[in-house]
């Protein structure tokens, strides 16, 4: 889907450092605001359906309430949702610079499957003013929006996984195959999980502390509300310590790192002391408890998220180093090169190629040691005597070999004469050394 390609400019150091965090901001709008859709329509529709069978009219009520109270209308859900995932998929595609990701296109299929979900739950919530006069219509419409938003969370998810995975990016084009990937699976359950356990304690702040509770709760009401919401919470908060620490530990390899453990305990002893408040509120029944009870479970969103961020942060090392690197320097370097050694001529030859080395590729290449890229003397042997592919190549890189090199090298800026002068320079050097 090559029109999906997002076609920016080399972005500077400090608008991938500006991008980073926007995606952590904007995911911190589109996973508790989704989760708490999800959660609330799956809640409501089962509640709805138990008070059908069992003819009580607490459930009756509390599907209607829930719906009212926690599902936003489509306009805010635009603002929460749809808003979000299309600039995320913009400042991503910002930091993935010149990658093969594909990265915007997984994000705008997201956005596309995202609107007609979110009009699905608006028209959920809608059905229960015609639910005893279409009962049919209220349940049909309840189970299609929870498949929209089903398949909204798995697009999401599965857009921000593949991120930590840059050597899937020549494999995966497009999102079907994610689907079949576990480590999306594994990502996936954790956000149903976790949005239920967020719902849960969504459920107990709406209704008994915003805007001064809800009205006219009787005690018997009350009460079973107290004990849903907190049940809810409680229990799948407790399934949602497994998920966090599998989602950490199945991280690749180089996306691990100090901070990702120490953010990830950090998270741990957050969702310990919710776990312990709604213990608490449900063994007393102390509503009072449930503002810190939704500030921790908000707390713990932010950080697993930062948590995703960090994991991102560590498996983009390479392209963060490269942009970082050499976006900025590059061009003071290389004017004061040139000027030292021309005063003003077009340089050129092997022994210009050596101070090219030594601007653009030594932080990266080394003759005989393989440092971020692979030592010289292991590749050029397929190059001897082809001057023109070498150029071709430092011209513009292809991936060669992706199992060894998560990330393709990339031309971060010289231009085709420096990469001939280099071309001839390493070839030189490789004779000399060989
Ligand atoms: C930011 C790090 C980085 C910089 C800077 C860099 N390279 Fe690389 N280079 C790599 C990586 C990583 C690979 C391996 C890519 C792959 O296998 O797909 C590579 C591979 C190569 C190869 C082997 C290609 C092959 O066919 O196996 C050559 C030659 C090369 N680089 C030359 C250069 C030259 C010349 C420069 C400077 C003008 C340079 N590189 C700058 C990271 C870098």
């Amino acid at each position: 889907m090559e029109f999906l390609q997002l076609n920016l400019s080399a972005p500077k150091a400090s608008d991938v450092e500006i991008a980073r965090y926007v995606v952590i901001l904007l995911s911190l709008l589109v996973v508790p605001y989704l989760s708490i859709l999800f959660g609330t329509t799956l809640l409501s529709l089962g509640l709805s359906w138990r008070g059908k069978t069992e003819e009580d009219a607490k459930f009756t009520r509390l599907s209607h309430d829930m719906a009212d109270r926690l599902i936003g209308g489509f306009g805010v859900s635009s603002i929460m949702v749809l808003l979000p995932i299309l600039t995320m998929g913009i400042s991503f595609s910002q930091i993935l610079y010149n990658t093969d990701s594909n990265i915007f296109q997984y994000f705008f299929l997201t956005f596309l499957i995202a609107i007609p979900a979110l009009i699905l739950t608006n028209m959920y919530k809608k059905s229960f003013e015609t639910r005893d006069a279409n009962p049919t219509g209220h349940y049909l419409l309840g189970l299609l929006a929870l498949g929209g938003l089903k398949t909204t969370i798995w697009g999401f998810v599965s857009s921000v996984t593949i991120i930590t995975f840059p050597e899937k990016w020549p494999l995966i084009q497009s999102l079907i195959p994610l689907t079949f990937d576990w480590n999306v699976v594994i990502r996936f359950l954790h956000f149903i999980v976790a949005s239920l356990a967020i719902t849960g304690a969504a459920l107990l702040f709406f209704f008994f502390r915003w805007d001064d509770g809800l009205e006219d709760m009787d005690e018997g009401y009350r009460k079973y509300v107290r004990n849903f919401g907190g049940g809810v919470a409680l229990g799948f908060a407790i399934l949602q310590t497994l998920f966090y620490v599998w989602s950490i530990g199945t991280v690749p390899e180089f996306a691990k790192s100090m901070s990702l453990y120490g953010v990830g305990v950090g998270g741990m002893f957050v969702l310990f002391l919710t776990t312990f408040l709604l213990y608490k509120l449900l063994s007393e029944g102390n509503t009072s408890l449930v503002t810190p009870i939704f500030v921790l479970m908000l707390g713990f969103v932010l950080m697993s998220l930062v948590d995703d961020g960090v994991a991102r942060d560590n498996a983009l090392k390479y392209q963060h180093y490269a942009l970082d690197q050499f976006n900025e320097k590059r061009e003071a370097e290389v004017a004061a090169a040139r000027a030292e050694q021309s005063g003003g001529a077009v340089l050129t030859g092997p022994e210009y190629g050596k101070t090219v080395y030594e601007t653009y590729c030594i932080a990266c290449h080394d003759f005989n040691n393989k440092l971020i890229g692979p030592s010289y003397m292991s590749v050029l042997p397929k190059y001897e005597g082809k001057l023109d592919e070498l150029t071709e190549y430092i011209k513009n890189p292809v991936r060669v070999n992706p199992e060894e090199y998560p990330a393709p090298m990339m031309n971060t800026g010289w231009s085709d004469n420096d990469a001939k002068a280099a071309a001839e320079y390493l070839l030189d050097e490789y004779n000399k050394r060989k």
